[in-house]
């Protein structure tokens, strides 16, 4: 018995299957392609349907076995789900003009059933939305059973049938009452097993000595909770001889941080951490380098080389020893790894060299399968110190891909129109200015990786503008930042001006990464984290701050982003509204000690989605 989760290619397709666990329910991921009678193997008590990348009425999108809906168990359909279950039941799916990334105000109609999947939920509730198409025409027997403001059919039942279709995602954890649906819908389903994550480590345990046999362990280790916890459950299951832990210092660390994890490490029961310098060689391989993608695999790529080099030195017959790493579900997905998902980035550990030495099974990854927040949790239990569990993570690729690099501008056609179209809404608003920058970064829109364009605002600074209470300013700045995008789907950022003026601004070559721009942006990253250290009621929330060094600026200097979110699992995130004060000294500082290589200073407002949390 299953409740089964098809696999339309969405980003968080495996993170349904994964919270239908946490309601105490197995579920199994199948592909969309599979048989009615392979499914009916499967015993379902219900099934859902994920998003994807694709329309449906696009060639060669993903289709199911029409039959399935009539087998008579529920179904839950969602974003592209929800509109698959519309175009085969004879409803019709338009592409509309306003997009939906981030969030939105879900208002539920409630029906007089007594088995509706928004039990709980209040008359209005956020929830995450990443789409273009729509459902315009429902299918016979349908209802609407939700909206938001800009989607008419938010959500749809057939109550008799019980076949569900919801536009947003409610298994995303900034969809509030997200969980609450699941549960309700995982209700109907009757069924339940019991998966912890107390099993969870037994099981992996088991794994773990049975696939490395008598084998030792090479593990890659940052120093996050990731790598740690890996650490502490291959520690747990062979004994500490067998677990080798390496960190490679790429030379795109932050200030000092090698040295501070071996300490930290070493703290929690780690010793013997190794550390190879290989500097050199990253750079040298990097130089040159511009485009996100290219030097995302260039580091994957290094690591292996770097890996194998200090194996030989250290004469680590390859028959005795397996290598290891930290790798959680999402840096599977977002590297494009399952059938119809799109690549959003590819994450250093998920290179083509490694996704092959994994298929002959030369690589094992005890938590492949978790998402961040269940990391830590196994982190607790498994017994590590809390300044390691809460780490901020940091990515495989470094600063690499915090330095954007670029040696011509890359210009918006039809920018200045935007602009005005902006700027016009914005009449009688604080927003005296806006620009569209020329360099583009990664965003994830519509469950697929988009490379687009960063749209920065400019407040009023006058005495007038006070009028405006700290709260109100927010309020509307974090909403242009969902319409701007909506709107214009072309862009897929947006920022604020801290410091600079933007009539002052336009693109600066720097076309590489260079040991210059690694220390400028050093500099400002300790900052930063030294004054979230200091300011911890004010940070607490904070569950990663990268700062981005972006070639814009004035007269040869460059611009600094400051990109704090708030997420769970970094499958979803949002921006938090600190005070401008503290931002205000924050972005002062970093000009002082960045010494005239920084012209200005913006926050970045823009969700996840429809930006990606880094910058490339
Ligand atoms: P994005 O930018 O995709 O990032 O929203 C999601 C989370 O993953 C981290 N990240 C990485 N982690 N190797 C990693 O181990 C990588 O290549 C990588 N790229 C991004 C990112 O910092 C965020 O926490």
């Amino acid at each position: 018995m299953a409740l089964v989760v098809f696999d339309f290619g969405g980003q968080y397709a495996h993170l349904i299957a994964n919270r239908v666990r946490r309601c105490k329910a197995y579920s199994e991921i199948v592909s969309n392609d599979i048989s009615l009678e392979e499914l009916r193997q499967k015993n379902p008590t219900g099934i859902i349907f994920s998003g994807g990348p694709h329309s449906v009425f696009e060639e060669n999108s993903p289709q199911v076995d029409p039959q399935i809906l009539e087998m008579g168990i529920p179904i839950l359909g969602i974003c592209y789900g929800h509109q698959l279950i519309a175009k085969i039941l004879g409803g019709i799916v338009q592409s509309g003009d306003i997009h939906e990334f981030g969030k939105s105000n879900f208002s539920p109609i409630f029906s007089e059933k007594k088995h509706t999947i928004f039990k709980g939920l209040p008359s209005f509730s956020p929830m995450w939305m990443s789409h273009g198409d729509h459902v315009t025409v429902l299918p016979e027997g349908f209802q609407i059973s939700g909206t938001t403001p800009d989607c008419t059919v938010a959500s749809m039942e057939h109550s008799q049938k019980q076949i569900f279709g919801v536009q947003f995602h409610p298994e995303v954890t900034h969809s509030e009452y997200g969980m609450t649906i699941l549960k309700n819908f995982v209700e109907l389903c009757e069924q339940e097993s019991e998966w912890s994550l107390e099993n969870f480590i037994e099981e992996e345990i088991q794994k773990i000595q049975k696939k490395c046999f008598e084998k030792k362990v090479f593990l890659l280790v940052s120093g996050g909770v990731d790598s740690s916890v890996c650490f502490a459950l291959l520690k747990k299951a062979l004994g500490k001889e067998r677990v080798f832990g390496c960190l490679i210092d790429h030379g795109l660390l932050r200030k000092n941080e090698a040295q501070e994890v071996k300490k930290m490490l070493a703290e929690a029961g780690f010793e013997g951490l190794h550390i190879e310098e290989a500097q050199d060689i990253f750079l040298s391989r990097l130089e040159g380098v511009f485009d996100p993608e290219t030097k995302r695999k260039i580091i994957g790529d290094t690591f292996l080389d770097v890996q194998n080099v200090v194996s030989e030195r250290l004469s680590l017959n390859p028959e005795e020893w397996i290598l290891a790493q930290g790798t959680i579900y999402p840096d599977t997905i977002e590297s494009g790894s399952t059938k119809h998902s799109s690549q959003i980035k590819t994450h250093h550990n998920r290179v083509p060299k490694i996704s092959k030495m994994i298929a002959e099974g030369k690589i094992i990854e005890p938590i492949s399968e978790l998402y961040k927040d269940e990391v830590r949790i196994v982190g607790r239990i498994l017994g590590l110190p809390e300044n390691l569990i809460t780490r901020h993570p940091f990515p495989g690729p470094g600063l690499g891909v915090r330095i954007l690099c670029a040696n011509a501008p890359n210009f918006l056609p039809n920018a200045q129109k935007i602009e005005k179209s902006i700027l016009h809404d914005e009449e009688n608003t604080e927003i005296i200015c806006t620009k569209i920058l020329p360099i583009k970064s990664v965003g994830v829109q519509g469950d697929g990786r988009s490379y687009r364009h960063p749209c920065v605002l400019q407040m009023n600074s006058t005495e007038e503008h006070k009028k405006y209470s700290e709260e109100e300013k927010w309020k509307h700045l974090i909403s242009l930042a969902t319409q701007i995008p909506n709107k214009f789907p072309v862009l897929n950022r947006v920022l604020f001006v801290l410091k600079g003026n933007l009539s002052d601004i336009s693109f600066q070559a720097f076309s590489e990464i260079t040991k210059d721009r690694i220390h400028v942006l050093q500099k400002a990253d300790a900052v930063v984290r030294d004054i979230c250290l200091k300011n911890g009621d004010i940070t607490k929330n904070i569950w990663q701050f990268p700062v981005i060094l972006v070639p814009v600026g004035t007269n040869g200097t460059e611009s600094i982003i400051l990109r704090p979110i708030e997420s769970e699992n970094a499958m979803t995130a949002n921006v938090p509204d600190l005070p401008f004060s503290f931002l205000e000294k924050m972005a002062q500082e970093i000009l002082d000690v960045c010494e005239g290589k920084i012209s200005h200073i913006f926050y970045d407002l823009t969700s996840k989605p429809p930006g990606t949390i880094e910058w490339e």
